[in-house]
């Protein structure tokens, strides 16, 4: 298929300061746009960013039949012919996953490879928006939505594939400082055979609550349990969630996640950490892990670090949980060891600046 361009005539300027640029805010001259209809996806095109035209009418409004996607596009210092380079970060991955996001919400799937083509076309085309300053990045957002103007339930017959792109800083205002987390116990995010492990809009919406209640009472994000016994943790607003635990002089560190249960999603930063810590000898163990279990290791001394992992974090160490009446400072409030150097090791890569033993990185120029 070949993707009709067609360029702007009134390019926006580019941030000015890219150190405010926060996250999600500000979005790139173009967007990329492909139909699906009569059983085939067709028609794609890159044009000037604008708004949809969209029956208010159109399925995604009503029974949320939408899914998507959290890539980052990198500029590396490492010069190209004069260019710069632009490097993604394991993109055949997230292509994969919205497959996986398609087929449990019945979204017809995309050809990855051509939907890797176009997000690189779509960067080429906006390359100039690709930040420069160190630990920002372009954020690119793939999402498919049901757009067939119908109120039945059904899969819809008509979708549209977008991705649009927004040049970031840190995801939170505090960037690699800890955050401070509460553990909810009224609400649940998914449950084993729900669509906790596809990215799809309504995971993020069901876990809305749990935000609000969480920085009510003075936290920045929520931590989930499990849908089933309210015991096992699960994982974080927006990322995965890992433990450190110090296992006694002769048996070093335990890095635990909670293994992918069908209600936690597949994170690519988490498999990337599990990967890393293996690689460097870590013991890693994914496993289910009750909070109060956490909470007992605390007070024992053993619990070291704990941190998110996400594409838009990448890591985000976790200063203080909070479960009921207990609270707990993890680490005195700061970064730890194993945060920072996962965090210097994967942001190295993403960049260029370290070598790439993992074959992580993907060149778009
Ligand atoms: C990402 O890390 O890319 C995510 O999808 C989180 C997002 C909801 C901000």
């Amino acid at each position: 298929m070949n993707i009709t361009i067609t360029k702007t005539t009134a390019p926006k300027a580019k941030p000015a300061d890219e150190s405010q640029l926060g996250f999600g805010k500000i979005f790139t001259d173009h967007m990329f746009i492909m139909e699906y209809s009569d059983g085939t996806w067709h028609s794609p095109k890159i044009q000037p960013f604008g708004n949809l035209a969209l029956s208010p009418a159109a399925m995604v409004l009503h029974y949320s039949q939408t899914i998507f996607e959290g890539m980052k596009a990198y500029r590396s210092p490492q010069s190209n012919g004069g260019e710069d380079d632009i490097l993604l970060f394991r993109p055949k991955d997230n292509f994969k996953r919205l497959n996986v996001s398609a087929e449990r919400s019945v979204i017809p799937p995309v050809d990855e490879e051509f939907a890797l083509k176009a997000l690189c076309e779509l960067i080429k085309t906006d390359k100039d928006w690709v930040p420069r300053s160190a630990g920002a990045s372009l954020y690119l957002r793939p999402y498919i939505i049901a757009v067939d103007p119908f109120l039945g339930v059904r899969p819809a017959d008509k979708y549209y594939f977008i991705i649009i792109m927004s040049p970031v800083g840190a995801y939170y205002p505090m960037g690699l400082n800890p955050v401070k987390i509460a553990i909810e116990e009224q609400y649940v995010r998914s449950v084993k055979g729900g669509m906790g492990f596809a990215k799809a809009g309504g995971n993020y919406a069901a876990s809305l609550i749990g935000q609000k209640t969480a920085q009510a009472a003075g936290y920045e994000q929520v931590m989930w349990l499990d849908g089933v016994e309210r015991k096992y943790i699960e994982e974080v607003g927006s990322m995965n969630v890992f433990f450190a635990i110090d296992k006694g002089e002769d048996n070093g560190t335990e890095i635990i996640t909670p293994a992918l249960n069908g209600s936690i999603l597949p994170g690519i930063t988490r498999m990337s950490v599990i990967e890393l810590c293996r690689e460097w000898g870590m013991n890693v163990t994914e496993r289910k892990i009750a909070a109060d279990e956490v909470f007992d290791l605390h007070a024992r001394g053993a619990l070291k670090e704990v941190f998110g992992t996400g594409t838009a974090v990448v890591v985000s160490p976790v200063g203080a949980l909070k479960l009921g009446d207990r609270a707990i400072e993890i680490n005195g409030g700061q970064i730890g060891a194993i945060s920072q150097k996962l965090y210097d090791t994967l942001t190295g890569i993403q960049y260029g600046n370290l070598p790439d033993n993992m074959g992580w990185t993907y060149r778009v120029i």
